[in-house]
């Protein structure tokens, strides 16, 4: 009897063993990327679930995670958000399992990659998914440039050119305008591909256009394309390499940077290249680099204290004494 007994006990611990360990925790996303415009409610897919199904309600521990802060915790029917995504979140819920989390007035800093992690007494999985600031048709980025000369130097042509010189395209009405619906604020006019000449308010101010006028596009109309002269605002779309930042023991002036990147077998960035790599890739350095056409610059995609102003940007030197040292952004086109 007391065999029989031990036999069973130990049969019954064992299937209980197989059983746990069989049990398997799946998270999963349908789409790892979301694209979306500034201020609209945007959707983060995750849910997860247990293979075999569980009969038990298991205590379900679920934590999204943006870069490397916490965004929002979740256990049970309580839930917490934290820091700037505080009372802007909440998850879905639309079906048991289901984690996704919903932002609301999405920021244009609320890019990159967001985590969304499943943690349970049997184990922790995580499924990583990407925020992109523009909308799938627009995918670039527009930035004003002017010339080393200084403010309102180039004819329409001569815009053109400066926007070939940096990688990019002259921008046009919609491009602009898709940009300035994305915060770009800019008190100086360019010219755009279609001739006119205009500039983009978010916020309305003397001396651009006076605070009368609602935010939008200022426009001077078609002007005279020889001898009128302005800023330019070139388009970037995505590159097909890699912006980096040269790591280097000392700093250096501009033919020294010139050379760096050569030396490393690449070559030293231009400024369309540094916009699309900060706009959609999120390259973000605190550092002052010198770039192609002598300006110096530096890719904030993430603001922070001591990297200039609030929003995230691309901070610019202007164009320093080719003498002075900074470090160096270089270009490496992608091997095909
Ligand atoms: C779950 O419950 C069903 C009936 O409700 C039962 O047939 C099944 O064996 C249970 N599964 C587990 C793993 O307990
Ligand atoms: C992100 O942008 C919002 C407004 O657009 C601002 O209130 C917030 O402080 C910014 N957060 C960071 C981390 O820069
Ligand atoms: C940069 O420094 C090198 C010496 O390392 C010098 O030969 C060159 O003229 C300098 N370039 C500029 C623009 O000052």
């Amino acid at each position: 009897m007391n065999t029989g007994f031990y036999l069973h006990s130990s049969l019954v611990f064992l299937l209980f063993l197989v059983y746990f360990n069989g049990v398997r925790l799946h998270v999963e996303s349908p789409q790892l990327s979301v694209s979306a415009t500034r201020g609209s409610t945007v959707t983060l897919p995750c849910h997860y679930r247990y293979e075999p199904e569980l009969n038990t309600t298991r205590r379900t521990r679920v934590k999204w995670s943006w870069l490397e802060t916490e965004v929002m915790v979740a256990m049970g029917n309580r839930q917490r958000s934290y820091g700037s995504f505080r009372g802007r979140v909440r998850l879905r819920r639309s079906a048991p399992g289901d984690m996704s989390l919903v932002i609301n007035e999405l920021h244009l800093n609320d890019t990159g990659r967001y985590r969304c992690e499943v943690i349970d007494g049997l184990e922790d999985e995580s499924v990583t998914l990407s925020v992109s600031p523009l909308s799938p048709p627009c995918t670039g980025v527009v930035f004003p440039y002017f010339s080393q000369k200084g403010r309102y130097h180039f004819n329409f042509l001569g815009a053109q050119q400066a926007c070939e010189e940096q990688d990019a395209t002259l921008a046009t009405f919609e491009q602009l305008f898709t940009a300035w619906e994305e915060g770009l604020d800019w008190c100086n006019a360019g010219w755009l591909a279609d001739g006119t000449v205009q500039y983009p308010i978010v916020v309305p101010r003397e001396g651009c256009g006076g605070v009368d006028l609602a935010p939008g596009l200022r426009s001077y109309g078609q002007r005279h394309r020889l001898f009128h002269r302005y800023d330019a605002f070139c388009f970037s779309a995505a590159v097909k390499g890699t912006v980096y930042f040269l790591e280097h023991p000392s700093k250096l002036n501009f033919t020294e940077a010139v050379q760096a990147c050569a030396d490393s077998g690449a070559q030293i960035a231009k400024v369309g290249q540094l916009y699309a790599a900060w706009r959609l890739m999120g390259l973000d350095r605190c550092d002052a680099g010198w770039l192609a056409d002598g300006s110096v610059r530096y890719p904030i995609a993430k603001a922070r204290a001591n990297c200039g102003p609030s929003e995230p940007g691309v901070r610019s030197f202007g164009f320093p004494p080719q003498h002075q040292k900074f470090s160096v952004y270089c270009y490496q086109a992608t091997l095909v």
